[in-house]
């Protein structure tokens, strides 16, 4: 990732297709678009490729998150269960509803602690939000359990892990509703885009109208539509789909030059004895977009992430000291600092995050690297790169 590195004459076409009818919007207009709906096809295919009943294209990531939540009815005070380490998207996502996110350990596969999930459920938790970080997964049949037994949804935020399948199912498909992210750094990008995922034709019939002001989308006049609920406005453009059905098309190149690289790479690291990598839960393949690994304690971590970086070593993240991936930084959500008044109930649920803290997660990040693996890297870069890491990574130990 991100698939951007590799732009050409896919992405073109498909951008000019839609300039030449000049029909920018996915809705409607049916006589000027010479038969190209680019996000129409665009959710066909990924219907396809992820296995799902029904894909609903969106504007971001954030939208997808907010609109798979809002399908499945999540809403003023209910409790929606997440992890520490992820994108504040899906902790803004949950806020936008009034909903409360309760945030939890994590463990070493970096996401979602199954025994944490359990013991933060109580009366108002609607919703478990897994967070596939980085490419890889939780412990998905656990957290199946647990929501089966306490009848929660089950909501995937896959926007990092396009690709990565968990048992032969690709990530998204497995909870009750999955969510993408098309942004600029992403696997397959659309610029900015997102999708809704899911296998159940209510959620996806909401996720369809709620993602555009309600509408109804029967027939094709757009002022006679009715509005069985009210909506907003999280529509994708033609022009962002179109570049999306061209990297998606691509995405089966991109993840085998993801996984190569990534080879390359663990191999050097796995010559010092003192890195470990991050756990993938059994039947789990990650979809190579980053490598994770463990250093003995946060000091090295610190000093691994410095010696990387002085020796040229880019996208190498350690996300301890990060103000967009971890709790730990994210001083404007503890002090819920927003322009706008909160409700009485969402400022009483989110009080707990001023005093509490996560020491698992503080040990598993805090002693974590993730290098992201790009995708126009020359095969002597990335051996030139992983002797560089080993060297910089053993200066440090
Ligand atoms: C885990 C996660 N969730 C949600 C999002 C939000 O996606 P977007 O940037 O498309 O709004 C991101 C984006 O980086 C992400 O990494």
């Amino acid at each position: 990732m991100p698939g951007f590195e590799l732009f050409g004459d896919a992405e073109r076409k498909e951008l000019n297709d839609v300039l030449d009818n000049g029909v920018l919007m996915r809705y409607g207009f049916d006589g000027m678009r010479k038969g190209h709906w680019k996000a129409k096809t665009l959710e066909h295919e990924l219907e396809k490729q992820l296995g799902a009943k029904h894909v609903q294209l969106v504007s971001s990531g954030t939208a997808a998150v907010s609109v798979a939540l809002a399908s499945a009815g999540v809403g003023a005070g209910d409790e929606v269960i997440m992890p520490t380490f992820t994108f504040v998207a899906s902790f803004e996502a949950v806020m936008m509803l009034g909903a409360i996110p309760v945030l939890v350990e994590i463990d070493d596969t970096l996401t979602l602690d199954p025994k944490a999930v359990e013991k933060a459920i109580t009366s108002k938790t609607k919703a478990v939000m897994v967070v596939h970080m980085c490419g890889s997964m939780a412990d998905l049949d656990a957290l199946q359990t647990i929501c089966k037994k306490h009848q929660l949804v089950l909501v995937e935020d896959a926007c990092q892990a396009i690709g990565a399948t968990y048992k032969g199912k690709p990530l998204g498909s497995i909870g009750d509703l999955g969510c993408f992210s098309f942004d600029f750094v992403k696997t397959i990008t659309c610029g900015e885009g997102g999708a809704v995922i899911t296998d159940n034709k209510d959620f996806y019939l909401k996720a369809d109208h709620f993602s555009d002001h309600g509408h109804d989308h029967v027939g094709n006049d757009r002022g006679a539509e009715t509005h069985p609920f009210m909506g907003y406005n999280f529509r994708i453009s033609e022009l962002h789909a179109a570049v999306g059905l061209a990297q998606l098309r691509r995405l089966d190149e991109f993840l085998s030059i993801q996984k190569k690289h990534y080879a390359v790479l663990r191999e050097a690291l796995s010559q010092i004895p003192e890195i470990t990598f991050r756990t993938v839960p059994e039947g789990g393949e990650e979809n190579y977009g980053f490598l994770n690994f463990f250093l003995p304690d946060l000091e090295t971590a610190k000093n691994a992430s410095k010696a990387l970086k002085e020796a040229g070593i880019d996208g190498c993240f350690h996300y301890y000291d990060n103000n967009w991936h971890y709790i730990r930084k994210w001083q404007h959500l503890k002090d819920m600092k927003t322009l706008y008044p909160l409700s009485k109930e969402v400022r009483d649920g989110l009080k707990y995050l001023q005093t509490k803290t996560f020491p698992q997660s503080d040990r598993y990040i805090g002693r974590n690297i993730s290098c992201l693996i790009k995708l126009s890297w020359p095969e002597e870069e990335v051996r030139a790169r992983a002797s560089k890491m080993v060297k910089a990574i053993k200066g440090v130990l």
